[in-house]
């Protein structure tokens, strides 16, 4: 009986949305579904609660936090200033996975914002978020639901292995589409400029703006949002050319390291290596990456070496979470 069964699920998950959002209420943690990635959330209004985000995480209370919206008609209560590029931006690519940083709302609390002047806003592309903020009613800030540093957590699964009794109820809406996090925009100053590449592409954007994007100054880590060391296996981890990569192997297993490897156009050197082979596309390339890494990250090898993927636009948002995941560097703070 499929049929019934599926009506039973759906109405099972419409019964666990009612009570994530009655936990969202009270003041507790509800780790929903993105399409990007899985998100930790509180009642974005309540600062307690925003502040249980922090300590369930282990992250410093000086990061921002996204606000995810189920309606743009919400904005003004959050942001303030707001361009008309905003809406334009909204309208293109809301629900989905866009992040606008826009001039803070003066209600917005300090928990929420890292004592910034500035707010991040999405209305997450995912069924269950969308019905989860409509039954809420409120604002619910979220970052990914993983460890402070770790790899965001693209399934239910990933987020128990992450938080465990940490969050008071997970919502599985299953593997995420995206796979890695939103692309975020910065409108709080003259034009526009991205803070991280995800999802939407900068030739997307553009085509919206009808001008072109303001290059990021430098790499700052002081910035919250440009550069962290994020994404991060346990495993060290290399990125190594596609015409290197073989050659790399052997050197490493005739050191009689323990290898994995994720690849992505050759075939495995060697049958002591674990060889992973990757998709073809960036898209379908991002969805399944962090999984990947997680299930590397678990051989406890010595290395991990990824096949670099082509120095081209659309690899650009994939290209940016393997080099934090290669980066170990204290200078750079995570999230
Ligand atoms: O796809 C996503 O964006 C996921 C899902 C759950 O929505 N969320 C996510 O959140 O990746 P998080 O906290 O892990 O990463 C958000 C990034 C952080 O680097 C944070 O510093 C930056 O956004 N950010 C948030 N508010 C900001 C602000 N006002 N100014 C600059 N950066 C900000
Ligand atoms: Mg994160």
């Amino acid at each position: 009986m499929p049929l019934m069964e599926s009506q039973q699920d759906t109405e099972a998950m419409q019964q666990a949305i009612q009570e994530a959002a009655a936990i969202l209420r009270r003041g507790g943690l509800v780790a929903l579904p993105t399409e990007t990635v899985y998100g930790l959330g509180a009642d974005a209004a309540n600062p307690a609660a925003v502040a249980r985000i922090f300590a369930a995480k282990g992250r410093p209370a000086d990061h921002p936090v996204i606000v995810h919206l189920g309606n743009v008609s919400q904005l003004e209560q959050w942001a303030t200033d707001i361009p008309y590029v905003a809406y334009k931006l909204a309208q293109a690519f809301w629900p989905g996975p866009l992040t606008l940083i826009l001039k803070r709302n003066a209600r917005v609390s300090d928990a929420v914002t890292g004592g910034q002047d500035t707010i991040g806003l999405r209305i997450p592309g995912h069924p269950i978020a969308l019905a989860l903020l409509n039954a809420f009613g409120g604002g619910i800030a979220a970052p990914s639901a993983n460890r402070f540093g770790r790899i965001s957590p693209t399934t239910a699964a990933h987020v128990r292995e992450e938080l465990g009794t940490a969050v008071d109820t997970i919502l599985d809406g299953g593997p995420c589409q995206v796979g890695i996090e939103s692309t975020i925009v910065d409108l709080s100053a003259e034009g526009a400029r991205v803070l991280r590449p995800g999802g939407i592409s900068a030739a997307a954007l553009e085509a919206v703006l009808g001008y072109a994007l303001s290059p990021v100054a430098s790499i700052t880590p002081r910035v919250p949002g440009a550069l962290e060391v994020h994404y991060a296996p346990r495993t060290p981890l290399k990125l190594v050319a596609a015409e290197g990569l073989n050659a790399t192997v052997m050197t490493h297993l005739q050191r009689g390291e323990r290898v994995a490897v994720l690849a992505r156009t050759g075939v495995s050197p060697d049958q002591r290596c674990r060889w992973e082979s990757m998709p073809a596309t960036a898209a379908d390339y991002a969805q399944v990456l962090y999984a990947k890494l997680r299930a590397l990250d678990d051989l406890t090898a010595d290395i991990i070496l990824i096949e670099a993927p082509p120095a081209e636009a659309a690899w650009q948002a994939v290209l940016d979470r393997l080099q934090r995941a290669a980066m170990r560097d204290d200078r750079f703070t995570a999230g």
